[in-house]
């Protein structure tokens, strides 16, 4: 059986991905801070890395461990290129097995999304420039490296503390107005559908560069109004806005999204439409 160590494994993604790997690997879950039981590893510290690899001897590293927070990066570019860049660097010191990373669509401006894999790059905000050089990097170093391009990545369970999907049902269940944004596009990706795909890319030894998403393309507010039908939620109580009356300091690619025709020639799977996702999410909290 394979060992997996996740990097980033308190997360939103290493959540699910811990669920869904346990069933067939070995899976160490490591995080930045220490909790009990847990494994530490700072992914900017070489001490804990080198004590993880020499603990547990993975075939296999996940690396989730990122910051994510865009406007944050934008802020504190220095913190940023220390984990997104750096981080990676230091986990392919002294390790030669699968390291797949986790990368995203700001990789790309959103003049003109969907993308594929080889279209053209060019990000537009800082934490976008750090997950490409961290792509670059291995290209150019790591042979034995998948890079997971995702989008929109969501989820909702009872144990769920911030989320999108969360932040629409609260507030529409306490007659709350919200304003969310119509002129982003993706498709939005439910945790278990990329844990899923994860599952796949260990199981098969997939290396190189992939997309994934689900099936359907949609604006955020699409997306707040398709959460509002599956949940019976009044939707009148959801404002269409512009991204530029946010003021964010960070740029978003706004016609995004992330074609996925390479990872289903590849693993003969079919993306799931966030329709189903949604309800599934609806019908588990109601369990
Ligand atoms: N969410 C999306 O929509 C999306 C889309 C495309 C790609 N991705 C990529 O998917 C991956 C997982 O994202 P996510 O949604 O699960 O993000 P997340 O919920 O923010 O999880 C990232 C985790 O990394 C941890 N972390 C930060 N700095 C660290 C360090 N120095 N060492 C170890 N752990 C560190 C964070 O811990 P703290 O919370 O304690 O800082 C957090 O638990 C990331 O690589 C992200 O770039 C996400």
């Amino acid at each position: 059986m394979k060992t997996v160590i996740i990097t980033g494994g308190y997360g939103q993604l290493g959540v699910a991905c811990k669920e869904h790997l346990k069933k067939s690997f070995n899976v160490i879950i490591t995080g930045k801070n220490i909790f009990e039981q847990d494994v530490k590893l700072d992914i900017t510290d070489r001490k804990d890395i080198a004590k993880a690899y020499s603990d547990f001897k993975p075939d296999v590293v996940l690396n989730l461990a990122a910051m994510t927070n865009v406007d944050e990066c934008e802020r504190d570019k220095i913190a940023a290129n220390k984990i997104n860049i750096e981080g990676v660097k230091n986990l392919c010191k002294n390790f030669s097995g699968h390291f797949i990373q986790l990368s995203t669509d700001y990789v790309f401006d959103g003049l003109s999304g969907p993308y594929n894999e080889l279209d053209e790059v060019n990000p537009i905000s800082h934490y976008g420039k750090t997950k490409l050089e961290a792509e670059n990097w291995l290209k150019n170093n790591y042979s034995n490296a998948t890079i997971l391009r995702a989008n929109v990545i969501y989820s909702y369970t009872k144990r769920t503390k911030a989320s999108f999907v969360k932040w629409v049902v609260d507030s529409l269940k306490n007659n709350k107005e919200i304003n969310v944004v119509n002129d982003q596009w993706n498709n939005p990706t439910w945790t278990e559908s990329i844990s899923f795909i994860i599952n796949k890319v260990i199981d098969n030894s997939i290396i190189g560069l992939y997309n994934y998403g689900d099936k359907d393309f949609m604006s955020r507010y699409d997306f707040a109004i398709l959460i509002s039908k599956i949940f019976n939620l009044d939707e009148n109580l959801i404002n269409p806005i512009n991204t530029s009356n946010l003021n964010q300091i960070a740029e978003r690619p706004l016609k995004s999204g992330l074609k996925t025709e390479k990872i289903e020639s590849r693993l003969g799977i079919v993306p799931n439409s966030v329709e189903n996702c949604l309800r599934k999410i609806h019908d588990n909290l109601s369990k």
